[in-house]
């Protein structure tokens, strides 16, 4: 089975080049069939969701031919059924995203239920809800979820609660309905406003995304266009949490500093230190760090995505820290693993009470999600000895060569397969 080996114990050190976006990539994945000219997408990450959605978007006759690692061209002139059932597309949540995508262009979607990262229930109400705001009937038979509508008008939409994936699917369907769509308590993540940018650039006229209230005037034919996808918030946060707990100095580069504040805040409340240029943030971790208290919330709140990795950097700081859960029930699984590894975290409810040890021992330990598997990695790398993490078929989801990217930084990490690869990679490393 494939694993990461990782000796732990190496303060990291030096500059990491941040990809695309994976949350924005998929989104504007998903809206390029809008149109039946040929997209050209820049700075998509070579991650598994982005693939599989790809992989998606082919079997139903979109075009895509990889210009190179990260940019693709893709036509939807030829979709040729607006049935996605692959086997697939199920494990990524951003599967529904062809949803608002071919609902919007065709009027007709049957795509399969979503899956995703097993971190709670995670309903879709939100989207039936908008859908049918827009005048199409959506049905759940047989595994599948089904929308279609003669004719989609423009709503007024209220969201009950802040939602990113219903707002993305809402404003796809939205950017070629009749009339005017206004979403209200809109979610306001970078991914949402990279996607109406996307759009309008493919000639939607969508206004105040990146606000609670997008109004979206449909327009009846979307048109080719060039675009580059925003560099990985997560994918950033993830490096600069490496860097708080291995004591290291990290540069994480091609950044947009603006949509890493939450994080770098709660670095410098902890005691790291924090230097932002254009595009560029340095962290830099040099003594003991200090407890704090953090509640993830939608954006400019701390992401979700970034739970894991901060309590394992606040697991090592001194004194008790409180990590309250706000979006996803079921996103504490990795504390049993950590706990393995010396951890001292006690959950209760959706808050995880965090009393600070002053190491981590390297263990065996299992990913149990994509960003909480990222996380353990980082404890990996922050423990004293020899850490294996299992199943990391889920970090692949959404870290582009994320065992290259440490070993760039001074990382004893290796992917190994067998005990065999395991025993070399301790002997090389020793
Ligand atoms: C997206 C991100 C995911 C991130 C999450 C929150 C993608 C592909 N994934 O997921 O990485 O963790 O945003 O920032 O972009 N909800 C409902 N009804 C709905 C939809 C959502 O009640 O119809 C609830 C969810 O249960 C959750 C909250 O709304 O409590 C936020 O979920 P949402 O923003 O929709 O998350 P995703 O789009 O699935």
């Amino acid at each position: 089975m494939e694993q990461y080996a990782i000796k732990g114990g190496i303060p990291l050190v030096g500059e990491v080049e941040i990809g695309g976006a994976k949350n924005a990539a998929l989104a504007i994945l998903a809206a390029s069939i809008m149109t039946d000219e040929t997209v050209l997408v820049e700075n998509v990450p070579d991650v598994r969701d982005t693939n599989v959605l790809l992989q998606a978007m082919q079997s139903i006759g979109a075009i895509v031919e990889r210009v190179d690692r990260h940019t693709v061209k893709i036509n939807g002139a030829h979709i040729n059924s607006l049935t996605i059932e692959d086997d697939y597309i199920k494990k990524i949540r951003a599967s529904y995203y062809l949803l608002g995508a071919l609902l919007g262009k065709y009027k007709k979607a049957e795509v399969s239920l979503p899956g995703g990262c097993n971190i709670g229930s995670r309903p879709i109400d939100q989207h039936i809800k908008g859908f049918k705001m827009l005048g199409a009937e959506v049905k759940i038979e047989y595994g599948l979820i089904a929308t279609e509508a003669p004719k989609l008008v423009g709503s007024h939409i209220y969201m009950d609660v802040v939602t990113v994936g219903a707002t993305i699917n809402v404003m796809m369907a939205a950017a070629m309905a009749e009339g005017l769509t206004i979403i209200e308590n809109a979610a306001k993540e970078p991914h949402v406003v990279d996607l109406a940018n996307f759009l309008n650039s493919m000639g939607a006229n969508i206004k105040g995304a990146g606000t609670d209230v997008i109004r979206i005037k449909g327009v009846e034919k979307l048109h080719k266009t060039e675009y580059a996808i925003i560099p990985d918030q997560i994918e950033a946060g993830t490096f600069m949490m490496a860097a708080a707990v291995t004591k290291g100095d990290i540069t994480v580069k091609n950044v947009i500093p603006k949509h890493l504040e939450s994080i770098s805040a709660k670095l410098q409340e902890i005691g790291c230190e924090i230097e932002e240029s254009d595009d560029a943030v340095r962290v830099v971790s040099s003594k003991r760090l200090t407890h704090t208290q953090v509640k993830t919330l939608p954006y400019p709140g701390f992401p979700t995505d970034m739970q894991p990795q901060i309590a394992v950097a606040l697991a090592l700081s001194e004194g008790t820290s409180i990590v309250t859960e706000s979006i996803f029930e079921n996103r504490f699984k990795y504390v049993d693993e950590l706990t393995r590894m010396g951890a001292d975290i006690k959950v209760e409810g959706n808050t995880a009470i965090i009393t600070g040890v002053t190491k981590y021992t390297g263990a065996s330990v299992t990913a149990p999600d994509l960003r909480a598997g990222a996380a353990l990695v980082i404890a990996g790398l922050g423990a004293e000895g020899y850490t294996t993490v299992d199943d990391i078929k889920y970090i692949e989801r959404g870290y582009e060569d994320f065992p290259a990217k440490l070993q760039g930084l001074g990382a004893h990490i290796e992917k190994v397969e067998t005990e065999k690869d395991f025993r070399k990679f301790q002997l090389e490393v020793v």
